[in-house]
């Protein structure tokens, strides 16, 4: 069998390494990969700096947001040919897919039904920003049965939503899907640099999440009206919290990061975790796995084909001899979320 370059984790909390492994083909109805951009994520980060996976499931290939050519077509697969400029989401930390799906490799699997084509005109480094934040907002949506977004007809909904971090990429997805669903009333926290940003892609007020009188702002925001649908984008300390003060009883909140403990004022106020490789789990939920293939990644396609507005990107170039140096140095610059709104990509 022949092999390939990959960049794995050895053991739990280790250094990345580059390592040689062997080139899988594809499966019924799965395609193979040649990668070329592979967007970071700070659950990656988390399963790198933690000990999260079991230990056989080391040497580790991080990488879920994928985008590149389609090197391999498996059996029953007709949507895509040779050539394709392809993007796609895995679940690279999953013990069942194991290495195969992992990004930071030369050579990847994925499931056809689960991918994109990249129209002409986008870049690769542009393809990889759209898949997890995609989905994960995707997910928020679900969970508090959101309308879905649609890129055809609009409706006009007067209710207020609330985007706590819409700094974040999953904050600004979550601002762009929620105007497409017709919401024309949306507020969000972020940095007040952000504001013309957010503003452009349909958030209605900013308010900066910094300052010590966020709630207040935020109430004043509402005018009264009651606030019974947020999505918590970083769910991080007091995150969640602060929604809740400004939340009456019966709202819903969706929380990105679900294992981050609600520490107080959670009493009445639905917390609703969410997970972003749900539309992917065929064994554990199939209901949701024919959503993705139906609903989903159609959707995705419309949102590549629209030309839908790319994150920005910090591009980092690991495709030389300094590659390995180069992504340890994009995972610290991930740790210290400064990025400024800009999606870390790893161009391979
Ligand atoms: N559950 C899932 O399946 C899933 C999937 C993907 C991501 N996630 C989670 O979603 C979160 C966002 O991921 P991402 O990739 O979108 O992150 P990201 O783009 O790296 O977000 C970083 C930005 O978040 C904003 N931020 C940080 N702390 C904040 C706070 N206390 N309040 C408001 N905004 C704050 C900052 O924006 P400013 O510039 O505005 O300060 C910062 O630039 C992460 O916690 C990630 O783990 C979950």
């Amino acid at each position: 069998m022949s092999q390939h370059l990959a960049f794995a984790q050895l053991v739990a909390q280790g250094p990345l390494s580059t390592i040689r492994v062997p080139t899988q083909k594809p499966g019924r109805g799965e395609i193979q990969i040649e990668m070329r951009a592979v967007g970071m994520n700070p659950g990656e980060r988390m399963f790198l700096d933690s000990t999260w996976l079991e230990a056989s499931r080391y040497p580790w290939i991080p990488g879920s947001d994928l985008a590149g050519v389609v090197s391999e077509i498996g059996d029953g697969v007709t949507k895509f040919k040779k050539g394709d400029r392809v993007v796609s989401m895995q679940m690279a930390a999953s013990k069942v897919l194991g290495n195969r799906v992992g990004g930071l490799q030369k050579y990847a699997i994925a499931f056809a039904s689960l991918t994109a084509l990249i129209p002409t005109g986008v870049s690769f480094e542009e393809a990889a920003t759209v898949s997890i934040t995609a989905t994960t907002s995707l997910a928020a949506f679900h969970a508090l049965s959101l309308p879905w977004p649609t890129n055809s007809g609009r409706r006009e909904l007067d209710e207020q939503v609330l985007v706590w971090g819409g700094g974040s990429g999953v904050g600004m997805t979550s601002i762009a899907f929620l105007r497409l669903a017709g919401y024309k009333n949306i507020i969000t926290t972020a940095a007040i640099k952000r504001e013309a940003e957010l503003k452009s892609i349909g958030a209605t007020v900013v308010i900066d999440h910094r300052d010590e009188t966020v709630v207040e702002k935020l109430t004043d925001a509402l005018h009264g009206n009651t606030l019974s649908k947020a999505i918590d984008a970083v769910t991080k300390e007091g995150t969640t919290e602060s929604i809740a003060q400004v939340m009456k009883n019966g709202g819903k909140i969706a929380r990105v990061s679900p294992l981050n403990p609600v520490t107080k004022g959670n009493e009445g106020i639905e917390m609703l975790g969410i997970d972003c490789t749900m539309f992917h789990d065929a064994r554990q939920h199939p209901e949701y796995r024919a959503l993705g293939e139906d609903v989903v990644w159609p959707f995705i396609q419309d949102l590549l084909d629209q030309g839908y507005p790319f994150q920005r990107q910090l591009v980092i170039d690991c495709s030389g001899p300094y590659g390995l140096k180069r992504i340890e140095e994009a995972f610290q610059i991930l740790r210290t979320e400064s990025t400024d709104g800009r999606k870390i990509i790893i161009k391979l």
